[in-house]
């Protein structure tokens, strides 16, 4: 213990004017604040000339610079829930002197839109260790979040209760900005497939109508040719046979090219579109198509086509990768959502598998729904099958977007 670290203070005040008070005051608090930050390590009493000497030393002492220093506040809550004893960071997240805080409510400390919240953790808090977030009211009147850990304390024959309260504002402002730029990135995607559905439309419109109607067109002229020639030309007239036999090949190209582009079937609803898109998925993979179509309502078209290209990307999944033999798809209504549910026997898979965050498929299925407020659920299990459900709620709560 070195000398420079004693601290003398007088046993005994006697009668003391008022400046001699405020200055007996100030060292009294200077010598609690050196104290609290380790600065002494034992108090010098002055008892009619006799010295006696208090040592700080040991285990509290340590414990209380480790309990003043760190960058948590803390404090001890009697069982009424005033403030006992303070740590300064605890303080200084209020913007308040240790003097002010210690001895408050601390409900008055707490945004009292928080108050039930705090009730609830400082209840349970007597009993066992818990945890919570709640805001401090800081003197500026500017609100504080902090997460509270807090612990049942026995004080001899006195409950308190302990309490370590970190501030949460830079991770507050981190989880703001993360929203900020979440919600940019899901207008982003849902304008990129707005425009790209509106893109699909007028290219399949075109396609069809234009290249199909010209292909026609020339088919026609073929036949007039073909009419005009005499039988003796067999040459020639072989030659426009097989002309025309092309073109009507690549009607039909056109024809499919287009209908992938965007079924027209879809503006009657979404109904008469999973079902053609079933028929056409079990005649090209063989895979058997059982469809139970439990509701006839008609959706907006964004909802419709939302749920007709989720459709799409789950059939492609189910023939690609999951080995099926059978795929049953619901369609259903559920208050105000429309749930469309695709079931396949096939070999399933993990969905721990790391190697899925890389996956486009699954999240644009995901998204496509969350824009219109709704959700896609995967569930599925190695041998086990995969269930795809999306809920998408109706009338969208977004004005319709998607064509
Ligand atoms: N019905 C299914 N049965 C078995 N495995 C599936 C099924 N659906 C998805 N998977 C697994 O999940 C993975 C991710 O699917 P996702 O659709 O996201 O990607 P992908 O089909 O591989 O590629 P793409 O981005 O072209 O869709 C697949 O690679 C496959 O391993
Ligand atoms: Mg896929």
């Amino acid at each position: 213990m070195a000398d420079r670290k004693k601290k003398p203070l007088p046993a005994k005040l006697p009668a003391l004017s008022r400046r001699e008070l405020v200055a007996r005051l100030s060292e009294a608090e200077e010598t609690l604040r050196a104290i609290r930050s380790g600065e002494v390590d034992a108090i010098v009493v002055d008892r009619q000339g006799e010295e006696k000497v208090f040592t700080l030393q040991g285990a509290d002492h340590t414990y209380r610079v480790f309990v003043e220093r760190m960058n948590e506040g803390a404090a001890v809550l009697s069982s009424d829930h005033t403030v006992l004893h303070c740590n300064s960071r605890f303080a200084r997240f209020l913007g308040a002197g240790l003097q002010s805080v210690i001895g408050s409510s601390m409900l008055d400390l707490v945004w009292p839109e928080d108050h039930p919240k705090l009730d609830a953790l400082l209840r349970r808090a007597a009993q066992k260790n818990c945890r919570g977030e709640v805001r401090l009211q800081t003197r500026k009147g500017v609100l504080l979040s902090v997460h509270l850990s807090l612990n049942p304390l026995r004080l001899g024959s006195t409950r308190a209760v302990c309490l370590i309260a970190s501030d949460l504002s830079e991770t507050k402002r981190a989880e703001q900005e993360l929203r900020a730029s979440a919600e940019q990135l899901r207008n982003l995607a849902a304008h990129l497939l707005s425009v790209r559905e509106e893109e699909r439309a007028r290219i399949s419109r075109q396609v069809h109508d234009e290249l199909g109607q010209s292909l026609t067109a020339v088919k026609m002229d073929l036949a007039w040719l073909a009419g005009r020639l005499p039988q003796k030309n067999a040459q020639m007239l072989k030659r426009i046979r097989t002309t025309r036999q092309l073109a009507d090949s690549l009607i039909q190209s056109i024809r499919r090219i287009s209908t992938e582009l965007r079924p027209a079937v879809l503006d009657l609803g979404l109904a008469e579109a999973v079902e053609w898109q079933m028929q056409e998925f079990q005649a090209r993979t063989g895979i058997h198509c059982k469809l139970r179509l439990l509701t006839q309502e008609v959706f907006a078209p964004d909802v419709s086509t939302a749920l007709f290209r989720i459709l799409q990307e789950t059939l492609t999944n189910v023939a690609r990768h999951s080995k099926a033999t059978r795929v049953e798809v619901v369609k259903q209504k559920q208050r105000d959502r429309v749930v469309l549910r695709i079931h396949d026997n096939g070999r399933g898979f993990d969905q721990e598998d790391p190697a899925l965050s890389q996956s486009l498929g699954l999240l644009g299925m995901r998204e496509r729904a969350a824009i219109l407020g709704g959700r896609v659920n995967i569930s599925s299990a190695p041998g086990k099958g995969t269930t795809v459900t999306a809920w998408i709620p109706f009338p969208s709560p977004k004005e319709s977007s998607i064509p």
